[in-house]
């Protein structure tokens, strides 16, 4: 195991380490992102193709990213160049790390767009707005929100603020205090809307819509010429589904390496790598199953797009008794399970500025703070200004570019590379003593990580552009 320490400082448990890393893989991604791309590409066999994408690439690529970030415990920029050089193999593989600080960026100015509709829905459900609301009225609730860009560019600038308060007050202070019960609270929320749900959503139907794959109409688009019908596979579906298998984990860009960097010598990767999986996957299928039993009980479009959960939990909250209270604590807590993550977005750029620059916390927190913040603006006019065809290359607007070039190819890259680089141009031994796993363990990962992981990637690039 390395000696090494970091100069940013440590979690002062394994616990915290675990926590902390959920917190950031615990996100929008799960609540937000995850319902609404399994509602546009059909359900079921987009839900296994993620869940398998999770399994076999997922995992690996979690402890490949931990057990590098506390062998290097610096930045991931530093921490790919001091592992490369003491494998004896080329520096160039910092690269890594310049583009994990690059997805970083461009998503932390999507993202904080989004948490801000979330916030503006806090109060929104605290005032009462949702009470007795229609399915109807909650759409032109949402299609207002999102058509005034003064609006959305208030709580985004508001979100990137807090997201730089916390950053700037670093690992221990900063990071540690928010992950601690914001998760446990989180988690019990959305027990109690999964319970509404299954008492009055229609639950058969939302369980068989994100269970029952049915492959043709997931991943083959069908059209009838003269009576005849012609089939091609479509690669996007695939894509996506690895791509959000690597956004929802925070994996590809460095957002686990750096905490992991900060993790205690001692304590197992592999165990804490299988925990924080399991609660991201376990929190967004229980996502899955509170808001779609609530679309099809109320006739709703699964294919709503991005403003899916703003378009459905509001009417399970002005229904049920409570619903003011919980729904102002939901969206609440959305806000923090969003703000958990986007502290992680930052960090691997902070630690650099912070390590090669000199420059103290709070000044590489705000310096790029406003980077995503001006970035961002391109995603607040998506949904209005900048919202006509006019405005869109292939029928995605800025935000769906953003989002179609980091969780579909930035994060997918950055982990294959960094698969790569531990299983074939780092030593076995610099593996084995960082996992301290057990055989036939040790053996199968390593198996996976050099050879079931990088071909799976490669595999859904392939037929993403239509190669295979
Ligand atoms: N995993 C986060 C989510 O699901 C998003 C994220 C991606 C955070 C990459 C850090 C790095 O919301």
């Amino acid at each position: 195991m390395s000696e090494r320490t970091s100069i940013h400082g440590q979690w002062s448990s394994r616990l915290i380490f675990v926590l902390a890393a959920a917190g950031s893989a615990v996100g929008l991604g799960n609540i937000w992102k995850f319902p609404y791309i399994t509602g546009e590409y059909g359900g079921g066999a987009f839900v296994l193709v993620y869940l398998l994408c999770i399994a076999l690439i997922g995992l690996p690529v979690m402890m490949v990213e931990i057990l590098l970030g506390r062998r290097g415990r610096q930045s991931p920029i530093n921490t790919m160049k001091t592992l490369a050089k003491e494998e004896g193999t080329t520096q160039a593989w910092s690269w890594i790390g310049w583009s994990g600080v690059i997805s970083g960026f461009l998503i932390l100015s999507f993202y904080s767009v989004i948490a801000g509709w979330a916030l503006a829905y806090v109060i929104e459900a605290a005032s009462g707005t949702f009470n007795g609301i229609s399915a109807e009225q909650v759409g032109e609730l949402f299609g207002d929100h999102v058509s005034s860009w003064p609006k959305l560019l208030a709580w985004h600038t508001l979100f990137i603020l807090m997201t730089v308060f916390v950053v700037a007050r670093g690992v221990r202070a900063g990071l540690e205090k928010a992950v601690t019960w914001l998760m446990p609270l989180l988690l019990g929320l959305l027990l109690i809307l999964v319970g509404y749900s299954i008492a009055e959503g229609d639950f058969a139907s939302g369980v068989a819509f994100l269970f029952s794959p049915d492959f043709d109409k997931v991943f083959y688009t069908c059209t009838t010429v003269a009576g005849a019908e012609s089939c091609v596979f479509n690669g996007e579906p695939l894509l996506t589904a690895m791509g959000h298998a690597f956004f929802t984990l925070s994996l590809g860009m460095g957002a686990i390496m750096v905490y992991g960097s900060y993790m205690p010598k001692k304590n197992s990767i592999t165990g804490s790598a299988l925990l924080i999986v399991a609660m991201d996957t376990a929190v967004a299928l229980l996502a899955g199953l509170a808001i779609f039993p609530l679309v099809f009980a109320n006739g709703l479009e699964p294919g709503a797009g991005p403003g899916l959960i703003f378009q459905t939990l509001p009417i399970a909250f002005g229904a049920m008794t409570g619903g003011q209270l919980f729904g102002t604590l939901f969206f609440l807590l959305l806000v923090f399970a969003a703000w958990t993550s986007s502290i992680s977005l930052v960090e691997p750029a902070v630690a650099w500025l912070v390590e090669n620059r000199g420059i103290k916390r709070l000044h590489a927190a705000a310096s790029i703070g406003f980077g995503c913040w001006l970035i961002g603006l391109g995603t607040v006019f998506s949904f209005n200004l900048w919202s006509g065809e006019a405005w869109q290359v292939g029928g995605k607007t800025f935000f769906d570019m953003l989002d179609y070039l980091t969780a579909n190819i930035l994060l997918p890259v950055g982990g294959l590379a960094m698969a790569i680089f531990t299983g074939w141009f780092a030593s076995r031994r610099m593996s084995e003593s960082e996992l301290l796993l057990s055989e036939p363990w040790f053996s199968i990962w390593w198996f996976v990580v050099r050879f079931i992981t990088p071909i799976g990637v490669l595999i859904v690039f392939l037929h993403a552009v239509g190669v295979v």
